[in-house]
C-alpha cells in the first residue's frame, strides 16, 4: 500500500474493492454494511467463544428458540450461554465505544467480516440481547429496540416515507402517533388521512397511488377496539401498500400479527414488555431487509438505549409470560365484576360479548390483557374523578402493563386541553375511568373497586 495513501483512499480500497471509483468516505458509507447491523435474531454475535450450547449452531439455537415456548424465549434468546466471569444474569456494558485490538480486526470489521459492537449509536450487546428475546417472542426475523414508543413510531416512518407520500391511520390510534404524522410529518410533506376505526371501506377509499402505509393499532386505547387483522392485510396486499399495526395493548403474547402477514409490528416496550413501571423504551419489528434502512436511520437519530434501561428490559421479559397471563386474568374477572355492578354504565373489555368487536377479539387473541375502559352511572366528572381518588390500591398516573395497577381519568389525564367538541370526537367522556390491571390479586382490587363505588 502505497505510504502516501489518503484516509479518503485507503477508506476506498476496504470499501469498494480494489476497481472502485470511490474517493471520499461518505461515498463509501453506503457500500458498507449499514453501522450498527445487527444479526441480532440470527444470533450471530452468540458465535464468540462460549456463546453457544455444545454441538449447536447459532442457526439451531435459532430455529429451537422458533419452537420453544413464550417464557424458553424470554429468558434464554439472545443470551450466551456462558457469560463474563460465569455470571448468570447478563453483564451491564456501559461503553460507549468499543476497541479494537488492531487495524486488522477493525478492516474486517469495515468490510463486513466480522459481527460486533463499534460505537453505542449503532447498537449495543444490552440492546442486541433484548432485541434477539422481542423478535424470538415477535415471530419476526428481526427487532429494533428504541428509547421510547413514540421514537419507534417516529424512527420508522422517517425512514418509510418521503414528501409526497400519503400514509392512512384508523383514528383510535395514539393520539401522540397521529399527532406526529398531521403536525409534523406533514411539514415535510406527507399527508396523513384518518378514517373510522374498523372502516375497511372508508380505509380503502382514502388509498391513492401515493399511499405508502396502513397504520392500525390493536386493540385500541382506551376503547379497546379489536381491529380484524386479516381484513387489514388483505387491504394492504391487494393495494400494495405497507402495513403496521400497534400491538402495544395486545403484547406478543396476545396477539400475532407478523402470523397475519402484518409488515411491521410496533410496541411500546415501556409497557408489558418492560411491566414494571420502571423504563421508557419501544420496539419495531419485521422482516430484515425491510428494517435495514429503518435500522440504518436510528443509528443517525441517536434514539437509543443506555445500558442500564436495557437491563431493566431485559430482566422484565424473563417474566413476560407470567405477568401477561395474570393481567389476562385480572382483565377478565375486573372487567366481569364492573359490569355487574349497579353504579357502571358501561365496560369496555374486549373479553367481554358485550364489546362491539368481542367476536374480532376472541378468533384472534388468547386473552385481553389487563386495559379495562368504564363509565360511571349518572356521573359529571367530578363525581367520577372521587371514586377515582377513592381507589386505594391502584395509583393515579398515565401508562399501562406494569405490576401495579394504576387508574386514571382519561378527561383530566390525557384530553384536559381539548376542546368539548374534540373529546365527543375521539369518544372520551367525563364520566370515563381507564384502569390497567396489574398484577395484584384480583379480589383485592375488586373488593378496592367496589368500596371506590360505593363510597
Ligand atoms: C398504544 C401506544 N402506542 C405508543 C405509545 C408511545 O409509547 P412511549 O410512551 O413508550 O413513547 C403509547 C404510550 O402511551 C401507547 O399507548
Amino acid at each position: 500500500m502505497p505510504t502516501n495513501m489518503s484516509i479518503d483512499s485507503d477508506a476506498s480500497d476496504l470499501g469498494r474493492g480494489a476497481n472502485n471509483e470511490a474517493d471520499t468516505v461518505s461515498e463509501l458509507d453506503d457500500s458498507r454494511p449499514s453501522r450498527g447491523f445487527s444479526e441480532t435474531s440470527s444470533g450471530k454475535h452468540l458465535e464468540q467463544e462460549g456463546g453457544l450450547p455444545a454441538g449447536e449452531t447459532s442457526a439451531d439455537v435459532k430455529e429451537r428458540l422458533q419452537q420453544a415456548g413464550c417464557s424458553t424465549q424470554s429468558v434464554h434468546a439472545g443470551e450466551k450461554r456462558q457469560k463474563a466471569e460465569g455470571s448468570i444474569s447478563a453483564p451491564i456494558f456501559t461503553a460507549s465505544t468499543f476497541t479494537f485490538e488492531s487495524t486488522d480486526s477493525l478492516m474486517r470489521f469495515v468490510e463486513g467480516k466480522e459481527d460486533r459492537d463499534e460505537y453505542g449509536r449503532y447498537g449495543t450487546p444490552n440492546e442486541r440481547t433484548c432485541e434477539a428475546k422481542l423478535a424470538a417472542l415477535e415471530g419476526a426475523e428481526e427487532a429494533i429496540i428504541y428509547s421510547s414508543g413514540m421514537a419507534a413510531i417516529v424512527g420508522l416512518l422517517m425512514s418509510r416515507l418521503s414528501a409526497g407520500d400519503e400514509i392512512v391511520f384508523f383514528d383510535q390510534c395514539y393520539h401522540r402517533s397521529r399527532e406526529f404524522c398531521a403536525k409534523h410529518l406533514a411539514r415535510f410533506g406527507v399527508v396523513t388521512r384518518e378514517v373510522p376505526t374498523g372502516d375497511f371501506d372508508a380505509m380503502e377509499a382514502a388509498i391513492n397511488s401515493n399511499t405508502k402505509m396502513l397504520v392500525s393499532e390493536s386493540p385500541t386505547n382506551p376503547h379497546l377496539t379489536a381491529v380484524d387483522l386479516e381484513k387489514f392485510v388483505a387491504l394492504g396486499k391487494a393495494t400494495e401498500v405497507e402495513t403496521l399495526i400497534d400491538a402495544t395493548l395486545a403484547t406478543p403474547f396476545n396477539l400475532r400479527p407478523i402470523e397475519y402477514g402484518v409488515d411491521f409490528v410496533l410496541h411500546s416496550a415501556t409497557k408489558y414488555l418492560g411491566g414494571h413501571n420502571d423504563l421508557l423504551a419501544g420496539v419495531i419489528c419485521g422482516r430484515s431487509e425491510a428494517l435495514e434502512p429503518v435500522r440504518s436511520l436510528r443509528g443517525i437519530l441517536g434514539s437509543v438505549n443506555s445500558a442500564h434501561n436495557m437491563y431493566l428490559l431485559e430482566r422484565g421479559l424473563k417474566t413476560f409470560e407470567l405477568r401477561m397471563q395474570r393481567h389476562n386474568e385480572n382483565g377478565q374477572r375486573i372487567a366481569e365484576f364492573l359490569e355487574q355492578h349497579p353504579r357502571v354504565e358501561r365496560v369496555y373489555y374486549p373479553g367481554l360479548t358485550s364489546h362491539p368487536t368481542h367476536e374480532i377479539a376472541a378468533s384472534q387473541m388468547p386473552g385481553f390483557g389487563g386495559l379495562i375502559t368504564f363509565l360511571v352511572k349518572d356521573a359529571d366528572w367530578k363525581k367520577t374523578s372521587q371514586i377515582v381518588d377513592a381507589a386505594k390500591i391502584p395509583r393515579i398516573a398515565p401508562s399501562l402493563g406494569g405490576v401495579e395497577s394504576l387508574i386514571e381519568q382519561p378527561l383530566v389525564m390525557s384530553y384536559f386541553h381539548c376542546t368539548p367538541e374534540e373529546r365527543a370526537r375521539f369518544g372520551i367522556y367525563d364520566n370515563m375511568i381507564r384502569m390497567s390491571c396489574g398484577i395484584e390479586n384480583a379480589e383485592d382490587l375488586i373488593a378496592d373497586l367496589k368500596q371506590a363505588l360505593e363510597a
